[in-house]
């Protein structure tokens, strides 16, 4: 557990064991260079204030500051330095905070009274973030562990204010660090059920109401895409329905998210290579369960409800078999032609059952297609929907939270590609613009109902790591879904 505050006290006389500090590349000095003076080491070092350089200064007994330590760190030229630079070079930071436990940073005050609020989240982001490890499956842990931040800022900016958008920080933060353990959680440990289980047990601790559906519910409630995936599984298929209810009775907002524990492909089985990082395919599930608890703490006055789908996809005796047809919840049919395209399956009819509640609007987040990574890579979330209000706003507070989402067009001349000769639609289309083909089989079950699909089958994982956590889940886009929330509660 990590603590976060906000105080206007000056960055000399803040008590904490690493006080982080940022450098421009040029004549001024960074918040809180001048007061810990050492602008002097920093040149002497030989440094610039070039992005990625940094300078660690233990304290000396005739040093004027009262921390322990000071990082020094370059963030580049004055102009270029934003919300979204200062959260990833404070991630970058994060290992040397780790090791300190108690820090303090500056980075916020590099910022104007327009940007604070944002300033100081992104700050405790940052930190937070880059600060989170896996540690669930190591004998050994080095013992480091980010315990206290504080975030520096002006005494002209409100603190209530300031100390709300530093517990953002902290919710969001949390809430993105417990998506990346339920992902990087391995399938054998988290079947349906388990998923489940923590779904209910998060529930229970922030207030939301929680509904699980068990296979039986769901055979009744005809949800064919979920029991057909499931089918080849030992460990059987479930629906969580979570509720948050901060507007009596107004009209929710939807949320999905596909929740494959694990994905073999079927009997259109995957190859090895291929079946390597797919514990990741409940990604969008987790960002969902995530963004209900972020939304859960931080109250706005809006209703949201969830309804996440949880299969296994194995091939087995018992698996449902290329060329099956399969009814979804609320009657449309879908042929089998590969199993291995199962996410659009169980979505379906977690789409289909959300329409039913005639919500504003629906967001599903899905690791869905190879096509999408291809397309965009590992960073960029593609969204495909039929409202380009919805789409445009989405979009936007994915800009503002720096997770980077890009359209791809829902163009009508693809929809044809899911043509069936035998049932309604089919689930897979041609080779080309399969991220596009797998958003048209979703768009069948959302009705008119406003609706945009995340494909996040690239960002959901980092190979290599990034500036905001090491390799592995990275838990988008829990804070793109948690600001575009906000947002419309707040009007
Ligand atoms: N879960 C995969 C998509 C995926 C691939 C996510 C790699 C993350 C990394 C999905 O279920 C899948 O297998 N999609 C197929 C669809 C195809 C059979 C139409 C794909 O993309 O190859
Ligand atoms: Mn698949
Ligand atoms: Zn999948």
């Amino acid at each position: 557990m990590t603590t976060f505050s906000f105080s206007s006290d000056s960055p000399r006389d803040v008590a904490t064991g690493l006080l982080i500090v940022p450098v421009f590349q040029g004549p001024e000095p960074g918040p809180g260079v001048k007061e810990t003076q050492l602008a002097e080491s920093y040149s002497a070092a030989r440094h610039t204030g070039k992005k990625g350089e940094s300078l660690l200064v233990t304290r000396r007994a005739d040093d004027r500051f009262a921390a322990d330590a000071v990082l020094l760190v370059g963030v580049g030229k004055k102009d270029d330095f934003d919300v979204h630079a200062a959260r990833r070079a404070l991630g970058r930071a994060a290992e040397t905070a780790r090791r300190f436990g108690s820090v303090a940073t500056t980075f916020a005050s590099a910022f104007g009274v327009r940007d604070a609020k944002r300033a100081v989240q992104a700050a405790a982001e940052g930190l937070a973030l880059g600060a989170y490890r896996f540690g669930r499956y190591k004998s050994e842990s080095d013992g480091h562990a980010l315990k206290k931040v504080v975030v520096l800022g002006s005494s002209r900016w409100d603190v209530k204010t300031m100390k709300a958008a530093a517990d953002r920080g902290r919710i969001v933060s949390e809430a993105v660090g417990w998506a990346r353990d339920l992902v990087n959680t391995p399938a054998g440990d988290l079947p349906p059920a388990e998923i489940a289980r923590e779904a209910q047990a998060m529930a229970k601790q922030v207030g939301l109401t929680c509904k699980v559906w068990t296979e039986a519910q769901l055979k009744l409630g005809g949800f064919g895409g979920i029991l057909g995936v499931g089918r080849g599984s030992v460990n059987p298929p479930r629906l969580i329905e979570l509720t948050y209810t901060g507007a009596g009775k107004k009209t929710p907002i939807a949320l999905t998210g596909k929740g494959i524990s694990f994905d073999s492909g079927g009997l259109s089985i995957k190859d090895a290579k291929g079946m390597e990082s797919m514990k990741i395919d409940m990604g969008g599930a987790a960002s969902i369960l995530a963004t209900m608890r972020a939304i859960a703490q931080l109250k706005p006055k809006i209703n949201v409800i969830a309804a996440i789908p949880s299969s296994e996809n194995m091939p087995s005796g018992s698996a449902q078999k290329p060329g099956d047809v399969i009814t979804h919840r609320g009657g449309k049919t879908s042929e089998v032609l590969n199993t291995d395209a199962e996410g659009r399956l169980v979505l379906a009819d977690a789409l289909a059952y959300l329409a039913e509640k005639k919500p504003s609007v629906i967001i599903d987040t899905a690791t869905l297609t190879g096509a999408c990574m291809i397309a965009l890579g590992d960073r960029i979330t593609g969204a495909m929907g039929n409202d380009a209000g919805l789409i445009r706003d989405v979009i936007a507070a994915g800009d503002l939270e720096g997770e980077p989402t890009w359209e791809l067009p829902l163009h009508k001349d693809y929809r044809q590609l899911i043509d069936s000769s035998v049932a309604d639609i089919k689930n897979i289309g041609e080779r080309y613009g399969g991220a596009i083909t797998a958003a048209w089989f979703l768009a069948e079950f959302v009705g008119d109902t406003p609706w945009v699909h995340l494909d996040i089958a690239g960002p959901a994982f980092s190979e290599r790591g990034n500036e905001l956590g090491p390799k592995g889940a990275t838990g988008v886009p829990v804070r793109t879904l948690v600001r575009y929330v906000l947002d419309k509660a707040a009007g």
